[in-house]
């Protein structure tokens, strides 16, 4: 089983993506974004690519529009020679595993390869519901919440008690992710431990091999992000490491962003990678996202499909590493200013900054668009390693020294 709750009119949406092959034997199946995640969640781009007799695929996405785009694919890579599939996840978020059951109906043998830092965040409300219970430690979280719209429920309670406004929206993502079938009670998994580094050029990456692939491990949207790296087409596919909203969870990590970026960057200025993307940069939808929410990107590149050449890669991997470096730097420098203060105060005096990179990310509502400007703070403080003082009910940050 996968999502269940599409609304009436948006299989019409979904047929509007792009299935497109962007190198030989690779092939990309566009996503889908809309301006209002949390009715209409966010489906990530799905990727099948061909290595001798076998097809790896990369995410599932997560509405079943999508299975039949999927199976068409195996079906004729199947007759063509194929034996098995390899489903891999850049993330074991809903949005990019709700139809790993597809394979099931491949008609081939099939292996689910899941690296063993990700087996946890399958799980999804508990994987959910711990990061906000570790924000609640922090900041009352559930009062960030915008009051207009779907999410006021949640706001609205949490003026009566913590564990009300957790409770009614951990009800929400319970129903949004009822009856998933995402396979993780039959993954192999690919142990920590047997992870090796890789060489190329300046850059030195760890990850798994997988066929003539190497899965790098990241670490960087959540703790087992892997990024895929495809040698014989040059091609990087970046997952959610370039993705507007990082640090989406608590325990991403920004500078993790940042560097993996940089690496990606070194890697396209040494020649190493000439074709990126990601998992969610779609020509179909974000446009008119970023119209309707009056967004204005922090760069061009942010608006393509795929990356292509030299230049294009180095582009779109710098202009990355710069906005997330530019998000830490306004965030210290505002709490350098202040001087002591909570995560709800050092957010609050963010708004005044005016800076393409913050200008976005203020931009963003979390119920439309999942970034949140109280959870980009909390990380960068966490990753400053900013000290902290309990004062009544407060968590009251000291910029560092
Ligand atoms: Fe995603």
């Amino acid at each position: 089983m996968s999502y269940r709750l599409t609304i009436p009119g948006q299989e019409k949406e979904l047929r509007r993506s792009f299935t497109r092959e962007i190198a030989p034997d690779v092939w990309m199946l566009e996503g889908y974004i809309s301006d209002y995640f949390l009715i209409k969640p966010a489906s990530s781009n799905v990727f099948l690519l061909r290595d001798g007799d076998a097809l790896l695929m990369l995410d599932s996405g997560t509405y079943p529009f999508y299975r039949e785009r999927m199976l068409e694919l195996m079906r004729r890579y199947r007759a063509d020679g194929v034996k098995r599939v390899d489903l891999m996840l850049t993330q074991g978020h809903f949005d990019h595993a709700s139809n790993n059951d597809v394979i099931l109906e491949s008609g081939m043998d099939w292996r689910f390869l899941l690296q063993e830092p990700e087996v946890r965040v399958l799980d999804y409300l508990a994987d959910w519901m711990a990061d906000f219970r570790d924000l609640e430690q922090l900041y009352d979280i559930y009062a960030q919440f915008d009051l207009g719209g779907i999410t006021a429920p949640v706001n609205l309670a949490s003026r009566i008690s913590v564990g009300l406004a957790r409770s009614i929206l951990q009800a929400n993502f319970r129903l949004m992710f009822l009856g998933i079938r995402n396979l993780s009670d039959r993954a192999t998994i690919l142990p920590s431990a047997a992870r090796v580094k890789r060489r190329f050029g300046q850059v030195e990456l760890e990850g798994w091999e997988v066929g003539r692939f190497f899965a790098i491990h990241d670490a960087s949207h959540t703790p087992g992000h892997i990024s895929l790296y495809d040698p014989e087409n040059k091609l990087l596919l970046s997952g959610d490491v370039t993705v507007e909203i990082n640090p989406a969870f608590y325990y991403s990590s920004l500078e993790r962003c940042i560097s993996t970026c940089g690496q990606f960057r070194r890697m396209a200025e040494e020649g190493y990678i000439e074709l990126a993307t990601d998992s969610h940069r779609s020509t179909t939808f974000f446009p008119d996202v970023m119209r309707t929410l009056r967004l204005t990107p922090f760069d061009e590149i942010e608006m393509t499909d795929v990356a292509r050449g030299r230049e294009e890669c180095i582009r779109f991997f710098r202009a990355f590493e710069d906005f997330y470096s530019r998000l830490r730097d306004d965030i210290l420098d505002v709490h350098a200013r202040m001087g002591e203060a909570t995560i709800p105060e050092i957010t609050e005096e963010l708004r005044a900054v005016d800076d393409a990179a913050v200008n976005l990310r203020k931009a963003m509502r979390f119920q439309r668009i999942p970034g949140r400007l109280d959870v980009l703070v909390a990380v960068v403080l966490k990753e400053a390693g900013a000290t902290s003082r309990r004062e009544g009910g407060r968590v009251i940050f000291s910029p560092r020294a």
